[in-house]
């Protein structure tokens, strides 16, 4: 897209960020970076840990964080930096495959690399998964100063850069205006790379009803499953967690709501939570969409990941805001249904294996996505909690 074209998107008055100061409590430290503080010339150590302060504020799955780093520099011109899935944080009952957790680790990633990109900018070469012996390591990324510069990222990825610190997830009401489709079109460019696409689903479409009734199927299991509850509970703060010192969880919103209820416009951001209904969930989403892969192995999870903040920095841009549907996707029975749905197929004739299936389609992460107001941030744990960092 050429600048001139981008210029009337965004206006730079949009980019005050709002910052939290860290005196407003535990966990919000890492949402005060700012760019200009790049300790440009500095150590290449400092450098790369002021990078990682970008992947702290990735999305994840109930705010688990579940992401380890290592930084080893070799020299002051090249470093190591992994990432690793943290497998004490991956949720037992909701995400036994870890496959949310995987999405989450990419989004981080994605969050890192933007960073190296845009700051510096820092030469790196990335590996996903690159040992066989270990699954958790996710990532491996190689850094190289002496290596020729990279170019500088388009205008584009820059605003998406600049709008890593204001995103954030919006489970209140979003205005009733619809997403334009020219915004549509760049959400969907964004995300659709290396075998991910986003499909939205806009009002019209019967293909919500279908998704609808899966969440609303989902609600009802995860409500009657105990251990879904007691998890549930356990990772979400209560209201004032942020000053009882915890850094990670699901920050419920002033209302109450955690995760699964949605109000309408006309009840507004204080009432009270309750199961979400199916005409709340439909009038509630100017538009639902799902992220979905080809396949259906951690490459993919990790380049879903890397889609979805893509998305959710592109929509940032312009005051797009998302929140999730978890409850299909935490469910495989639901889960194959929402595939089914998405091809548009009787689930019977649905083969999910990727060799029987002539272009089959893995959903990883469905959203509702619209225009809406300023959120708090939720907590995020402190570089030290997650990095381990060896020196040569
Ligand atoms: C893979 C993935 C799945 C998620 N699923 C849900 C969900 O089902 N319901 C929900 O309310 N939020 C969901 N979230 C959003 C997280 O709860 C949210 O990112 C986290 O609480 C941190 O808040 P923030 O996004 O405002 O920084 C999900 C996030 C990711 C990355």
């Amino acid at each position: 897209m050429p600048p001139s074209e981008i210029s009337d998107l965004f206006s730079l008055s949009d980019f005050v960020v709002q910052r939290p100061s860290p005196s407003q409590g535990a966990g919000l430290g890492p949402w005060t970076l700012q760019a200009h503080s790049f300790p440009r010339g500095g150590p290449l150590s400092e450098q790369l840990r002021f990078a990682l302060g970008y992947a702290l504020l990735a999305p994840s799955i109930r705010n688990t964080q579940p992401w380890r780093f290592h930084l080893r520099c070799h020299d002051d011109r090249r470093a190591r930096l992994e990432l690793r899935l943290d497998r004490s944080r991956v949720l037992a009952v909701a995400d036994p495959d870890g496959r949310a957790a995987t999405i989450s680790c990419g989004a981080a990633l994605t969050a890192l690399t933007l960073a190296l990109s845009q700051l510096g900018p820092i030469p790196h070469t990335l590996e996903l998964l690159p040992s066989d012996d270990d699954d958790a390591l996710l990532a491996r990324i190689h850094v190289d100063t002496g290596a020729p510069a990279p170019a500088p990222l388009p205008p584009e990825s820059q605003w998406m850069f600049q709008c890593l610190p204001k995103r954030r997830t919006l489970r209140g009401p979003m205005a009733a205006r619809p997403i334009s489709a020219r915004l549509l079109e760049r959400l969907q460019a964004v995300a659709t790379r290396d075998g991910v696409s986003l499909h939205p689903l806009l009002p019209g479409d019967p293909r919500r009803a279908a998704l609808v009734e899966l969440i609303e199927e989902g609600e009802a299991l995860q409500a009657a499953d105990l251990a879904f509850q007691a998890e549930l509970a356990r990772w979400t703060l209560s209201p004032g967690a942020a000053s009882e010192g915890r850094a990670s969880g699901l920050r419920p919103d002033p209302g109450g709501r955690t995760f699964a209820t949605i109000p309408t416009e006309a009840e507004g951001p204080a009432a009270r939570p309750r199961p979400a209904r199916g005409e709340d969930l439909s009038e509630g989403s100017p538009v639902m969409a799902i992220l979905a892969t080809e396949r259906d192995t951690p490459r993919d999870w990790l380049r879903a990941g890397d889609a979805l903040l893509r998305l959710l920095l592109r929509g940032r841009v312009d005051h797009v805001w998302a929140s999730y549907f978890g409850q299909p996707l935490e469910r495989p029975a639901l889960r194959r249904r929402l595939a089914a749905l998405l091809h548009e197929l009787p689930e019977e004739t649905l083969n999910t294996t990727p060799e029987n299936t002539p272009n089959p389609l893995h959903p990883q992460v469905a959203l509702r996505l619209g225009h809406g107001g300023e959120v708090p941030p939720s907590p995020r744990r402190a570089l030290e909690d997650v990095l381990e960092q060896e020196t040569a």
